[in-house]
């Protein structure tokens, strides 16, 4: 099938031979833009660039507004092949479809290149450029090697003076809707293909930087030490601890620790851990981050360490809109499936996008509800069923219908 043949095509431009890594910015998104421009041009669209790599594929329609469709074709490191990347192709395969349908509308199919923040420690800089609502404060923030995001934006060939320009007017953007692999078990669980996502859950990223004391791992007495590392791994347990106590209503990971110096036999005087907390209830996550915070001076106070939290990312709760909503169920409906409808645990370009117009996302199920594991997969089937579901949903938009 064409969806999975495409996925496939991306899922094999990585940085690396043996794991899929595409990050924002790199020879790889590059490789993978091409392609996806590529794709656009057969497909009829008009083709375009904007300063953060956002490619755009351009349908036009008898009307001023245009329906955004998008998605993200960077990674996370070690990544399945459907994150994202279906999206922007499921975007690519339903505007071509409708290419001699003379739609009312316009249609702009977005393939974003920083949804994952797996680069920067800022994220969604490509659609919140598309949105309007890019901080110029973000060109400052550096990447692992210390480049900052600026510096990539011109080494990719852009200029950070263009980015203002990359922005949608009010006037023009009707909608933004995204097709997603689901990330989750949901749909599985009910054995159903398609969902029609209610919002996308809030998030904060805290970055915990505990200090202590390097020293000598075999001479330096337990009582007198100042263990970073050790301040950082209660941390963690403590985050565990608060998201399991919430009952359901948030969760808390750290996927991320650095240590320094990072030697077996010194004790380590420098541990930054990055907490990622999510959840779709807005006082729920509040009161988490209150509480881990509170927690974190506590744990630092008790074992004489310096500590420095800071906030790199807070995204509130997004609700997808409901007239959009009722299109997608339609859409679905007419496929002869139930469209369920649940909120989503994953982040989404979507996020940004909502500061621009209202946004719809139909959800596709993956298998175990796997992902950010090379190991994602979706079966051709519900990739077609997704893809025809968009195509009903096109058909069935009105612009002048939605509440934003
Ligand atoms: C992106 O996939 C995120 O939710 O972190
Ligand atoms: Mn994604
Ligand atoms: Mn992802």
């Amino acid at each position: 099938m064409r969806a999975e043949a495409m996925v496939s095509e991306l899922g094999a431009i990585s940085a690396e031979p043996d794991r899929l890594v595409r990050l924002f910015l790199t020879p790889e998104h590059r490789r993978a833009a091409d392609r996806v421009a590529d794709w656009m041009c057969k497909a009829g669209l008009a083709v375009s660039e904007d300063a953060l790599g956002t490619v755009r594929g351009r349908l036009e329609g008898q009307g001023k507004r245009r329906l955004l469709i998008g998605s993200h074709i960077d990674s996370v490191i070690d990544a399945g092949k459907y994150d994202g990347v279906f999206g922007v192709i499921a975007g690519i395969l339903a505007a071509e479809h409708c290419r001699d349908k003379r739609l009312p509308f316009g249609i702009d199919v977005l393939a974003f290149g920083d949804e994952e923040g797996s680069r920067f420690p800022v994220t969604l800089s490509s659609s919140s450029a598309c949105a309007g609502v890019f901080k110029p404060e973000m060109l400052a923030q550096e990447d692992r090697n210390g480049v900052t995001l600026a510096d990539a934006i011109k080494a990719y060939g852009k200029s950070p003076a263009d980015v203002p320009a990359a922005a949608y007017r009010l006037d023009q953007a009707a909608a933004y809707v995204e097709v997603h692999i689901e990330q989750g078990p949901v749909l599985e669980a009910r054995n159903l293909p398609l969902g029609v996502v209610t919002a996308i859950n809030g998030q904060t990223y805290l970055n915990a930087e505990f200090l202590g004391e390097a020293g000598h791992a075999g001479t330096v007495p337990m009582r007198l030490r100042r263990d970073a590392l050790a301040g950082a791994a209660e941390a963690i347990l403590l985050g565990e601890t608060l998201a399991r106590e919430s009952n359901g209503a948030a969760v808390a990971t750290v996927g991320r620790v650095a240590v320094a110096p990072g030697a077996a036999n010194v004790i380590p005087g420098n541990a930054v851990a990055v907490f990622d907390i999510r959840s779709g209830d807005e006082p729920a996550r509040a009161t988490l981050v209150e509480a881990l915070k509170s927690g974190l001076r506590a744990i630092a106070a008790r074992r004489h360490l310096g500590l420095t939290v800071t906030s790199t990312r807070e995204v509130a709760t997004t609700p997808c809109d409901p007239h959009i909503q009722d299109q997608f169920a339609d859409a679905i409906r007419a496929l002869g499936t139930e469209p369920l409808r649940f909120g989503s645990g994953a982040g989404h370009d979507g996020q940004a996008m909502a500061k621009l117009c209202p946004i719809g996302m139909l959800f596709v199920r993956c298998r175990g509800g796997i992902s950010h594991n090379p190991m994602e997969y979706a079966s051709p089937r519900d990739l077609g069923l997704a893809v025809a579901a968009l195509i009903g949903f096109i058909e069935r938009f009105e612009p002048g219908r939605l509440s934003g």
